[in-house]
């Protein structure tokens, strides 16, 4: 942090594997001090203490705290809902849809009241429905929130074409858009390694295999834990988009963004590739697409309006 530069000051909501793990990441980036809430009693208290306790050696400046009172969380610059129930196996993201629902709607109410200026990030699934519902009663500008997927999604796209071809992470870049769930659209064409496609560089079965595993990826990870979903790659997906904000990096990242009209789409969140920095959602890029990707993305918004339209809240 440079001298005389202000703190950031960053609520995570849900002290779980998810939020646990952005928190830390937040904390050991240096990227601001870091509320932990959650309904239940010591653990946001338990995790930030133990964080702190790594400081010594991990050498960050920042305060965690824990509490389960949100008038901790007053003034905070960046808002991450992570609260809810994570799948088991066999279960869709769909199926959290009713319980998430209200979760998300009171800790979207309780954390916009003391954070009206806040920026908010929506993790709980089914993410692109649960950001819908947030912006509902958090009451929040259209630039001010935005989901927390499609950077998950192309990071696990970006590790199977680096696996594949045994090379650097930093090489490959690539873009995933649509809902978060099995009709998300990862596409090969926009994905790329140090500007060469990756058409180029790798036979058409084998894109094809690592689009299905891209697109099963949660799933993936939810048969081996069983009890839970993933939360590493989620928890550094958080934390890159919270970096991009408080730096004001202007990364572009695909994210579930509020559409009014882009991509042909309107009125729902869905992931696009977008530009964030200290604006919030500064930017909307609209790729061209072939007739077969727009199909893509319209069945993906098909299954998000349905999503939408089943609420209870
Ligand atoms: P977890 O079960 O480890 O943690 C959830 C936490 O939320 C728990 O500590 C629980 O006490 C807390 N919570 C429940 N109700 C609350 C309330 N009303 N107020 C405050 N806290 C409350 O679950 P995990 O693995 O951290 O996942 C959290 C959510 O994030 C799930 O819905 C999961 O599906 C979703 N997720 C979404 C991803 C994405 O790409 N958008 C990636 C990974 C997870
Ligand atoms: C994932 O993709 C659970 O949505 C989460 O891992």
């Amino acid at each position: 942090m440079q001298l005389g530069s202000r703190r950031w000051k960053i609520t995570i909501v849900g002290a779980g594997n998810v939020g646990a793990t952005a928190a830390q990441l937040c904390a050991y980036k240096n990227l601001g001090d870091v509320v932990l809430i959650d309904v239940v009693d010591g653990v946001p208290q338990g995790k930030a203490l133990d964080m702190m306790e790594s400081a010594p050696s991990e050498g960050f400046d920042m305060r965690v705290t824990g509490t389960n009172d949100y008038a901790d969380t007053k003034g905070s610059d960046i808002v991450v809902i992570t609260a809810g129930l994570p799948r088991k196996p066999g279960m869709s993201r769909e199926d959290l849809r009713d319980v998430n629902a209200n979760i998300v709607k009171e800790v979207a109410e309780k954390a916009a009241a003391q954070s009206p200026n806040c920026f908010m990030i929506v993790v709980s699934n089914p993410v692109d429905t649960m950001t819908w519902v947030a912006m509902k009663y958090a009451k929040l500008a259209k630039n001010r929130i935005v989901g927390m997927a499609g950077v998950l999604d192309a990071m696990r796209f970006r590790h199977f074409i680096a696996a594949e071809l045994n090379v650097s992470h930093d090489d490959v870049h690539a873009m995933v858009l649509g809902l978060h769930g099995e009709d998300m659209v990862p596409l090969p064409d926009h994905s790329s390694v140090s500007g060469i496609p990756i058409t180029a560089l790798i036979a058409a079965d084998k894109i094809k295999a690592m689009v299905d595993r891209t697109k099963d990826g949660g799933a993936e990870i939810v048969k081996y834990l069983k009890t839970g979903s993933a939360y590493y790659a989620p928890g550094a997906s958080i934390a890159q988009m919270v970096q991009s904000i408080v730096r004001d990096e202007k990364r572009v990242l695909p994210c579930p963004v509020f559409l009014d009209g882009e991509y042909g789409i309107k009125g729902i969140f869905m992931g696009v590739p977008c530009v964030l920095g200290q604006g919030g959602v500064e930017k909307i890029l609209e790729l061209r697409l072939t007739g077969e990707e727009t199909a893509l993305m319209n069945k993906s918004a098909d299954g998000v309006n349905k999503s939408v339209a089943q609420l209870k809240v």
